[in-house]
């Protein structure tokens, strides 16, 4: 099997280096020769060296491939993704061969290039989640697309992914860019998940006067059961981490919060789908947020900033509502593939999701399980749920942030007790005759229910 690859910075030199282990000759390009020589050298020092080829431009790539071609991208996100599709199309790629956009590309980019490449030859999307460990060893690959190029590349792709109980983590989701949709809403999950281990750990130490360390240990305790996740043990780690003079790394890194922009593309489009993803809006604002501190407007606000450091946390208890929480994030990230698949009419397979989850991703956990027995599970959770209320509470009369466990809390309690919609819906109609619903199904006005309820009467 012949594949070429486009783009070898720390993501592509990586995935290189897999594809050769798993039996595929490669052919690699990088604008900068740097790249190509470093990926040559750790080819030759892994012994693998004689199934790559480095070339120095894309004119050669082509003619190097065997038709029909498979070429992937792993080059930034944006124009650049054109620019290198041009550059192939003049090189002399064609209508039979296959370039897959490996980066984390937004989806609607995937989308308008289908249509703008489908004479010029196969544009396909696929999202790669995993970090430069996971594409060496073995990434979660979240493919969609047509049937062609696909079938040509997928059994080597396959044992390239990683694999779950003998399962491959590689998966075509669905139709059309629904890859990096499904990429795109495994990030949104990843800062849910992320923000809510900090805030947990923000609760134990500044609610609990518990060191790094202490909560490192109870990170771990927690990890060796079913609540072990790869940031979960990751977490653990950072926090277990000090330098020579005993102060713990946490502590040496400002609290300001990048992000490269696929939450927030999760945030705007359940809210242009009408899909309620509260935890995960709430963690890309959380890091929104992060910047907002220290400015003037905050530090006029300082009155509200004392907070309470001797909360009695039942750790049982804080471990049930983390586990609920964390499946609520999922749910919630399900809930929005589900909407766009029917949206766009994708077809995403959601199994075939959560199997591509289930190891080399960064949102692999063990309790993924339980998600993939359906949204029934959470009826099955009283226990976690009263835990979950109980700890919100609790973080929350801390005077500390708590905007994930907060919106989980939130989302939980709206899905799951009697909702106040019907004052909304009655305001609406008293100032603007938006109408109202009956629970019979009758649309009216406020006027007409007085009618109504006279005629009951
Ligand atoms: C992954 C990661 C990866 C990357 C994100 C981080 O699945 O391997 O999600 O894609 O680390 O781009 O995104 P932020 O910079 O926005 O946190």
């Amino acid at each position: 099997m012949q594949v070429a690859l486009v783009g070898l910075g720390v993501m592509g030199k990586n995935l290189a280096l897999n594809l050769i282990e798993k039996g595929i000759t490669l052919v690699a390009y990088d604008k900068n020769p740097h790249a190509g020589e470093e990926l040559l050298s750790c080819a030759k020092s892994q012994g693998m060296a004689d199934r790559l080829h480095i070339v120095s431009d894309l004119r050669d790539m082509v003619r190097r491939l065997e038709a029909p071609r498979s070429i992937l991208l792993l080059v930034p996100a944006g124009e650049l993704v054109d620019t290198v599709c041009n550059e192939l199309v003049e090189a002399g790629v064609n209508c039979d061969d296959m370039i897959v956009d490996c980066g984390n590309s937004n989806y609607k980019d995937g989308i308008t290039r289908k249509l703008k490449y489908q004479n010029k030859f196969e544009f396909a999307t696929m999202g790669i989640s995993g970090g430069a460990e996971g594409a060496r060893h073995g990434p979660a690959m979240m493919a969609s697309g047509s049937e062609g190029g696909w079938e040509r590349i997928e059994p080597w792709f396959e044992k390239v992914a990683a694999s779950y109980n003998g399962d491959s983590c590689f998966a075509r989701v669905g139709q059309s860019a629904s890859g990096h949709f499904v990429k795109m809403v495994h990030n949104g999950i990843e800062y849910a998940l992320m923000q809510l281990i900090a805030e947990v750990y923000q609760l134990l130490r500044l609610g609990t006067n518990r060191s790094p360390k202490e909560v490192a240990e109870i990170f771990n305790d927690w990890s060796e059961g079913q609540l072990n996740s790869y940031l979960l043990s990751i977490s653990s780690h950072i926090l277990s981490l000090e330098n020579h003079n005993n102060v713990p790394l946490a502590d040496l890194i400002d609290n300001k919060v990048g992000a490269k922009g696929t939450g927030l593309w999760t945030a705007q489009n359940a809210l242009e789908l009408g899909i309620a993803v509260p935890s995960l809006v709430a963690a890309v604002q959380a890091r929104h947020l992060t910047n907002a501190c220290n400015t003037t407007a905050a530090q006029e606000m300082t009155y509200a900033s004392k907070s309470t450091n001797n909360v009695e946390i039942d750790l049982e208890e804080l471990k049930e509502a983390f586990l609920l929480a964390s499946l609520l994030a999922y749910r919630q990230g399900l809930a929005l593939i589900k909407g766009a698949s029917r949206t766009h009419q994708w077809k995403v397979d959601l199994s075939k999701t959560l199997q591509t989850w289930r190891a080399g991703c960064i949102i692999r956990a063990d309790y993924l399980d339980s998600v993939a027995q359906g949204v029934e599970f959470i009826d099955t959770l009283e226990k976690e749920s009263n835990s979950l209320r109980k700890i919100t509470g609790q973080a929350i009369m801390t005077g500390l942030a708590f905007p994930v466990l907060g919106a989980t809390q939130t989302y939980l309690a709206t899905l799951t007790t009697p909702s106040n919609g019907h004052l909304v819906q009655a305001q609406r109609d008293y100032f603007g005759e938006h109408g109202v619903k009956t629970h019979s199904g009758e649309t009216c006005h406020l006027t007409d229910l007085v009618d109504i309820d006279a005629k009951v009467r």
